[in-house]
């Protein structure tokens, strides 16, 4: 038997080692957690995601009584910015959660769906997002969608 072992780089930071556009982008998935409709789950997710072209696309995770029917933050706001602009890539995505009245203090991060649908949008544009996972400390950084879904599913 073999092994192959296989190794997520996350970077932590702290909210004022970030440059000012990664600050505004975090910011802005901050502000879009009230935006959010979750009475289900009570857990409010704002993403924002920053295209190549500086434009600023943001979403928020809305819940449906039918459970599946509902969409993540991350897939709101990608699937807004590719229907505006969809020769550009995406060069970067923040994400938060408020959850019992405050932010989340862990770094929230991206379910299974959202991690395939930003490999796509990467892989699309041949192009790295770069992930920022807010919390209340740390803000995680992942360099890439490839990187945050290693040994990903592939269409042969
Ligand atoms: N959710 C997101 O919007 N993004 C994530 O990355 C994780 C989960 C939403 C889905 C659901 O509305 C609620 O959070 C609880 O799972």
């Amino acid at each position: 038997m073999k092994q192959k072992i296989i190794e997520t780089i996350v970077n932590i930071y702290r909210f004022t080692e970030l440059e000012p556009e990664i600050q505004v982008l975090i910011t802005k998935a901050k502000e879009q957690v009230k935006n959010s409709y979750a009475p289900y789950s009570k857990f409010h997710v704002g993403a924002a995601v920053l295209l190549e072209n500086g434009a600023l696309f943001l979403g928020s995770n809305q819940e449906n009584a039918a459970f599946p029917a509902g969409i993540c933050a991350e897939r709101v706001a990608l699937s807004y910015a590719n229907t505006e602009y969809p020769d550009v890539p995406v060069k970067a995505i923040a994400i938060a959660a408020y959850v019992r009245h405050e932010f989340s203090a862990q770094p929230v991060s991206p379910c299974g769906i959202c991690r395939q649908t930003l490999l796509e949008a990467e892989r699309r544009f041949k192009f790295p997002i770069n992930i920022y996972l807010f919390g209340t400390e740390y803000i995680y950084h992942i360099s890439s969608a490839e990187e945050l879904l290693p040994a990903a599913f592939n269409l042969c």
